[in-house]
């Protein structure tokens, strides 16, 4: 699918961006393919399903003096603009989503926005140039509900700074239909005074699904970040979001108000994996190439991406301001070309970057495998200095093996599964120790692709590890994807090893989940609970690949409805979804869940699709909030702000407990994982041991770098089943992983920049 441009011809466009760049920051140019010539870029786009209607559309009417402008370079040929104070133009769509396309120059202003008659936006259509920037977004909006709606663009006439009326245009609307909700998801929390009386007979509060704010990006990637706000990162296409002047394809989320804030990357970010260091740094790896086809009449300026590390600073203030990725293929990369690989941070605070392919493409297959790990910073491993080291595990689970799963062990070395096998890895040693084929033939991962958990660690068995794997499919990975459906079956089958000898020697328990998932996300609750969301009950990941496609999804069936999964509970009635919502959202490939500081889960993200696209399954950007009962429960609450947290240290936390027996306190210290393509890297659970005084609980760090690898975490109280809000901490002493010199340079100087094959 993801078509690469040779490597020579990508350098002398890389060379002109990079001209174009240092004459204007905002950088608004893009190259068609073959061409080295820079033409402006205008980020009107019709998405496949979508519907754009010309501003001499008869469906749009106008008040005020409008005068028409007549260029090819507009949509449909014209623009109507205005400089009239209060001219008005309105225009009433059925769907869920509007955007707005027109001119900004130097003459532009302010307009107000109403939608259904309410206010919704202050657009300001000013940008710094004399020569109109044409075809831009200047409005946009998915989250209204499917129905009848009616924007309205009312002309203010004015700018801050402004001496004379300023002008406002319209070059054409962009109409997104967006899918029927099959249960009409409420829009605002569910409010106690209007719940029907057959649920006041409950005797606690049900969960509850809120649909509220829009990613921006296509949510393909997902990480907390803070208290406040998660990263979103996607691949390069056109997201509605833009950052200068060209969509974006990485995003800060404003958890508390659900404000999006664009972020800059340089390279394609498409199918990268990221963790969180021993220091507190996020780093986002690996990639695509630069991507045509669709795409290439579009192309935003990236770089390529296979052997990009992008290093994003610890941003723990609440306005994000300072908070950037930052690239520089020159000095900061990967020793090789890796797209879908894994990254997980190890027990010294460094990451282990695992497996993937040596370019885009959709099943593993021997070309283009690349059977290795690496770290970063770089180690030399028994002479490997920096280089990557073979995983011959890698080349045993061809073909169904990317973005295997992969957790660090209490032991320190590393449990990974791939395609229908197990192993356990002793990084120190590269040695590889397999462990009981997975039961039943099932696949579980990329593209048949399950998900997998470490399950709580806890000091009352000395930390004994236990994995679980729920989802993917049983499909032949040798078939060809014509000869693969996407109403072929997924598996329902969950899996668990408990990885001590005897656990070994007994092998896997398996367990049917209720409904059959692949690309399932498994979400650990501070409970202990899993919760499963998210994927279809047929087909396999990808798009374009296989036969009944959905629109362009291999996968059909979206499973509309969660499952809370109860490890502890007795065989036979840990899986239930009673009082569970069911979304009206599908989420398919490219979706993600995260347990959120707050407590609750945060969904997003589902797109089959090269490029968005609004045929079924169309780009997704609503975002759905999933509150277990809980959260509407008087909570446990953690008074004194505790910042680090060394290993085997006490530190006393002042806690307040609701009214009740307090019977059952627990303090878990978690990690909420980064999140992609049903991979939760790093996801983790560790009980900690505490005494208690009055109002004052004695809490003894995780005891090594093993138990919790050094690096932030979040620290939740749990009282009779309610936990509080999460407390970020830093686990460890906050220093940066141990960095080899040597190994940094000798790869630097042993390996190209931006490697193709
Ligand atoms: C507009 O651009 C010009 C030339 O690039 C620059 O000198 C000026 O400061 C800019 N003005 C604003 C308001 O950004
Ligand atoms: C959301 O909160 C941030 C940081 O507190 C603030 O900068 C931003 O203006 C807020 N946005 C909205 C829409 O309230
Ligand atoms: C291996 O995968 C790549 C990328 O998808 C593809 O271009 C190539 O044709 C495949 N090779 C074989 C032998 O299947
Ligand atoms: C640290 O806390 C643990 C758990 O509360 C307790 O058992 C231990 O005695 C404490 N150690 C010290 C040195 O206070
Ligand atoms: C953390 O370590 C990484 C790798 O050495 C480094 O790039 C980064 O700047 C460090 N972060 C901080 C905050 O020191």
């Amino acid at each position: 699918m993801a078509l690469t441009r040779p490597l020579v011809p990508l350098v002398t466009v890389l060379c002109l961006v990079g001209t174009a760049l240092s004459r204007d920051p905002a950088w608004n140019g893009h190259t068609t393919p073959t061409s080295l010539q820079l033409v402006s870029f205008t980020p009107y786009y019709v998405p496949p399903g979508a519907k754009g209607y010309d501003s001499t559309s008869p469906l749009i009417s106008y008040k005020g003096s409008w005068t028409d402008q007549y260029s090819t370079r507009y949509v449909g040929k014209s623009l109507r603009s205005t400089s009239d104070p209060g001219a008005e133009v309105s225009f009433t769509f059925t769907g869920t989503g509007i955007e707005w396309f027109g001119n900004t120059d130097n003459r532009h202003g302010l307009a107000i926005v109403l939608i259904d008659g309410k206010p919704v936006e202050e657009v300001d259509t000013y940008s710094n140039h004399s020569m109109p920037l044409r075809q831009q977004r200047l409005f946009w909006r998915f989250d209204l509900l499917l129905a009848s709606h009616t924007i309205k663009i009312v002309n203010t006439a004015k700018r801050p700074g402004a001496t004379k009326d300023t002008v406002i245009d319209l070059d054409a609307f962009v109409v997104t239909r967006g899918s029927p909700s099959r249960v009409r998801v409420p829009q605002t929390p569910v409010d106690a005074s209007t719940v029907p009386s057959q649920l006041e007979i409950r005797d606690s509060a049900p969960w509850t699904l809120v649909q509220r704010g829009t990613t921006g990006v296509a949510a393909m990637q997902l990480a907390v970040i803070s208290p406040t706000h998660a990263l979103i990162v996607d691949k390069v296409e056109h997201n509605p979001l833009t950052v200068d002047g060209h969509p974006a394809w990485a995003a800060l989320y404003n958890l508390e108000n659900h404000s999006i804030k664009p972020l800059r990357i340089q390279s394609n970010s498409f199918c990268a994996g990221g963790t969180f260091l021993g220091n507190g740094t996020l780093i986002n790896v690996g990639g695509n190439p630069v991507v045509e086809t669709y795409t290439s009449a579009a192309d935003f300026g990236d770089l390529n991406g296979l052997q990009a590390i992008r290093i994003f600073q610890p941003c723990d203030s609440s306005d994000v301001s300072g908070c950037e990725l930052y690239e520089n293929h020159a000095r900061i990369r990967m020793a090789s070309p890796r797209w879908y690989n894994t990254v997980i941070r190890i027990n010294d605070g460094s990451a282990m970057i695992i497996g993937g392919s040596k370019k885009g493409g959709w099943i593993n297959n021997v070309t283009v495998n690349n059977p290795t790990v690496e770290y970063y910073p770089p180690k030399n491993i028994r002479g490997s200095n920096g280089m990557p080291i073979t995983l011959p595990f890698l080349v045993k689970t061809l073909y169904s093996n990317l973005f295997p799963i992969a957790f660090l062990l209490p032991d320190g070395k590393v449990f990974m599964a791939a395609n229908r096998d197990a192993m356990i890895y002793d990084w120190t040693t590269r040695t590889e120790t397999y462990l009981p084929q997975i039961p039943n033939g099932v696949r579980v991962t990329y593209p048949m692709t399950g998900t997998g958990l470490l399950l709580p660690l806890s000091p009352d068995n000395d930390y004994i590890a236990e994995v679980l794997l729920c989802g993917g499919s049983t499909v032949d990975d040798t078939k060809p994807g014509y000869k693969i459906s996407s109403q072929d079956p997924a598996s329902p089958q969950c899996s668990r090893l408990i990885l001590t000898e005897a656990g070994i020697k007994s092998g896997w328990n398996v367990e049917t989940m209720p409904t059959a998932r692949v690309m399932p996300d498994a979400v650990l609750l501070p409970t202990g609970k899993v919760l499963l969301v998210n994927g279809g009950a047929s087909g396999i990941s990808g798009y374009a690949n296989v036969l009944n496609q959905v629109g362009a999804s291999n996968a059909d069936n979206p499973i509309l409805t969660p499952t809370l999964y109860d490890p502890l509970a007795e065989a036979g009635s840990r899986f239930s979804s009673e009082g569970m919502p069911t979304s009206g959202i599908p989420r398919l490939y490219h979706s993600v869940a995260t347990l959120t500081p707050a407590g609750g889960v945060m969904i997003a993200g589902s797109n089959p699709n090269l490029d968005r696209s609004e045929v079924k399954y169309g780009t997704e950007y609503r975002v759905e909030w999933l509150n277990p009962p809980y959260m509407s429960q008087e909570r446990p609450s953690m008074t004194k702000k505790v910042q680090n947290v060394p290993f085997g240290k006490n530190f006393t936390i002042n806690v307040h407990f609701p009214a009740g027996d307090a019977s059952d306190v627990r303090v878990v210290l978690m990690d909420l994982g980064y999140v992609t393509h049903a991979v939760h890297a790093n996801s983790r659970m560790v009980y900690l041991k505490f005494s208690s005084g009055a109002g004052v609980l004695t809490v003894q760090g995780p005891p090594n770098g093993n138990v919790y690898p050094p690096g932030p975490g979040w620290l939740y109280l749990v009282v009779d089943g309610v936990p509080s809000e999460g407390m970020k901490i830093m686990v460890g002493d906050g220093r940066g992983p141990p960095v080899d010199e040597a190994a940094l340079r000798n790869v630097l100087q042993n390996t190209a920049v931006d490697q193709h094959n």
